[in-house]
């Protein structure tokens, strides 16, 4: 039988500040650029287990939603870690590493190649780097630094699960639980880090980074993340560019990224992005919406944990302000039941074993596709190509089988 996709209530609204046609400007570059990508990848493509994550068809999806062609980026695999994040976390502990051992021997060329083979493991073990996290950087912060040798220290605040801390922890982290929100555990981190002489591995800019703890991080972990968007444009067929990006945003570093490598690749041509995110903490919704960086308020939790935050990144404001043409919120019912029509597959799709933060871009696709006026806003159709990511698998065992019903085993085999 057919089946028909769920309307989800969503709220979508146009950004004032987008330059469609506007090149990739000198803004744009200073955060994110094609010699930054190539060594990124020259460094990660040097990681066991590396290997390209499979760009998926969803044909099902696409003829239920009367859409020319649904490609999706499937990050559940990454490493092992289940989502796209170790691309930025532990790249941004290996250039780091880089830096304390440039400062540590007096040579300003080390390879990444040094930090990896172990060539400075004495110095490399006194170093500890730190970041706060509700999840999914801390896993790769924490994967990172047990591939480099140094040691980790991870911050969660109060209602990160208890599946997603031991999963840090996996990685021989020592994690402390902060009491308050994800924003008290950031300050947290950058507090103990001054008084320790600990590294902090933030993945956005924001606190304590005025002293100069950590600014490199935040660049690095976002042009980490551009390995994945550079994978998508090798993968999709030669000269075949996408009409449109639905991308989740929690700061939004994951979507500047793909964003950004698709509007240095193909300049005008390139597709339109919209941002996603959960409705009670829509900080990209807000802010463009403002036309400037507006921070919400209140509690930003959300099921769709990855995305819950209430405070856009400056560096990401830099590519989404002008680069985005839309964003969208949603429900994190709408996330649940997208898990779950994932997990099934529409009309002999395969079955994807997508989470909760992994399913918002998917979830917006749905929601807009079967709204008369949205579609038309969108411009989404019979010949309309959507890249959607993603951005993780099972990351909470346990929470996936609640959701689905299933283990993600079940689903994948
Ligand atoms: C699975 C997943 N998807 C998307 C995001 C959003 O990434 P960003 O915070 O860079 O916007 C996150 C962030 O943790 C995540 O864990």
């Amino acid at each position: 039988m057919p089946l028909s996709p769920p309307k989800f209530p969503f709220k979508l609204a146009f950004n004032s500040g987008a330059t469609s046609d506007a090149p990739y400007g000198t803004r744009q570059s200073a955060v994110l650029n094609a010699a930054g990508l190539a060594e990124a990848r020259r460094c990660i493509a040097a990681w066991p287990g590396y290997q390209p994550t499979p760009l998926v068809d969803l044909p099902g999806l696409a003829k239920t939603l009367t859409i020319g062609r649904i490609s999706y980026k499937d990050e559940a695999a990454r490493f092992g870690l289940r989502s796209f994040k170790p691309l930025g976390g532990a790249y941004a502990v290996e250039r780091c590493l880089m830096r304390v051992v440039a400062e540590k021997t007096g040579r300003r060329d080390i390879d990444p190649a040094e930090i990896l083979d172990g060539s400075h493991a004495a110095i490399v073990a006194q170093v500890t780097v730190t970041a706060a996290t509700d999840g999914n950087h801390g896993r790769s912060v924490a994967w990172g630094a047990r591939m480099f040798g140094c040691r980790c220290v991870i911050y969660i605040n109060e209602a990160v699960t208890e599946a997603r801390e031991h999963a840090i922890a996996a990685y021989g982290a020592e994690v402390r639980r902060n009491p308050g929100s994800y924003d008290d555990a950031v300050r947290e981190t950058f507090a103990v880090a001054r008084r320790e002489g600990w590294h902090v591995i933030p993945d956005t800019p924001g606190d304590g980074q005025e002293d100069g703890v950590a600014l490199d991080a935040p660049r690095e972990v976002t042009q980490g993340y551009a390995v994945l968007a550079a994978e998508a444009i090798e993968q999709l067929t030669e000269g075949v560019v996408p009409s449109h990006l639905f991308l989740q945003a929690g700061v939004g570093g994951m979507a500047a990224a793909v964003c950004a490598g698709f509007w240095e690749t193909f300049g005008a041509k390139r597709p339109k992005t919209i941002l996603v995110e959960p409705e009670q903490c829509a900080c990209w919704f807000a802010s463009l919406k403002d036309q400037r960086p507006t921070a919400i308020t209140g509690d930003t939790d959300s099921f769709m944990s990855g995305l819950a935050c209430g405070e856009v990144s400056q560096l990401a404001w830099e590519i989404l302000q002008p680069g985005a043409a839309a964003a969208m919120t949603l429900p994190d019912a709408a996330a649940k039941e997208t898990m779950c029509l994932l997990a099934d597959g529409i009309e002999g799709d395969p079955p994807l074993v997508a989470g909760e933060s992994g399913v918002a871009g998917v979830a917006a696709l749905i929601a807009a596709a079967q709204d008369e006026t949205a579609r038309s806003a969108l411009g989404l159709g019979p010949d309309s190509h959507v890249l959607v990511i993603g951005s993780e698998g099972a990351t909470d065992e346990a929470l996936y089988r609640e959701v689905v019903g299933r283990s993600w085993q079940e689903v994948a085999a």
